[in-house]
């Protein structure tokens, strides 16, 4: 059974290039191998990560992340039950987000994802990468 989940964190410390590629780094390895695919974004101080795949993985991932020291306040915002994928083509995408960005303003000017509801954060996401927005892309 295929589930996808959605959560939101706040960086410990500034997000620095050596911070996001050793995540990325990991995430694109372990990912492949258990068949686990997402978007991570971040920016602002926070970070918003969609991981989809089979429910026992994506859970086991989730915890692990969970406790990860580089983050907190990690929220679970929405999980739910998938026919399939949506981004089965990136093991972890990464895409910039900023609360001044003209398209966040616009269509989500009040966004705040710690009191959003989880499809709008969700639909931040999939508004974010049909602008254009992804930075780096790995598959
Ligand atoms: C915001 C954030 C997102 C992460 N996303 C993933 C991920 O998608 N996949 C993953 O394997 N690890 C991810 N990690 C890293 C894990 O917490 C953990 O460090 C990593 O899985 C350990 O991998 P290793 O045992 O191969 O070193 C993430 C960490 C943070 C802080």
């Amino acid at each position: 059974m295929l589930i996808q989940l959605l959560y939101v964190s706040q960086p410990v410390g500034p997000i620095t290039t050596t911070v996001t590629s050793t995540i990325l780094e990991a995430s694109i390895k372990n990912n492949k191998f258990q068949d686990v695919t997402g978007v991570l974004c971040q920016g602002d101080g926070i970070y918003m990560q969609v991981l989809e795949g089979e429910r026992s993985k994506v859970n086991d991932l989730y915890s692990v992340i969970r406790s990860d020291p580089r983050h907190k306040n990690v929220e679970l915002l929405l999980i739910e039950d998938i026919v399939q994928k949506k981004y089965k083509e990136w093991s972890m995408k990464l895409v910039h987000l900023s609360k001044n960005d003209p398209m966040v303003h616009m269509h989500h000017p009040e966004f705040d994802p710690y009191s959003a509801t989880g499809k709008d954060a969700m639909k931040l996401i999939e508004d974010l990468i049909a602008m254009g927005k992804p930075i780096l892309s790995n598959s």
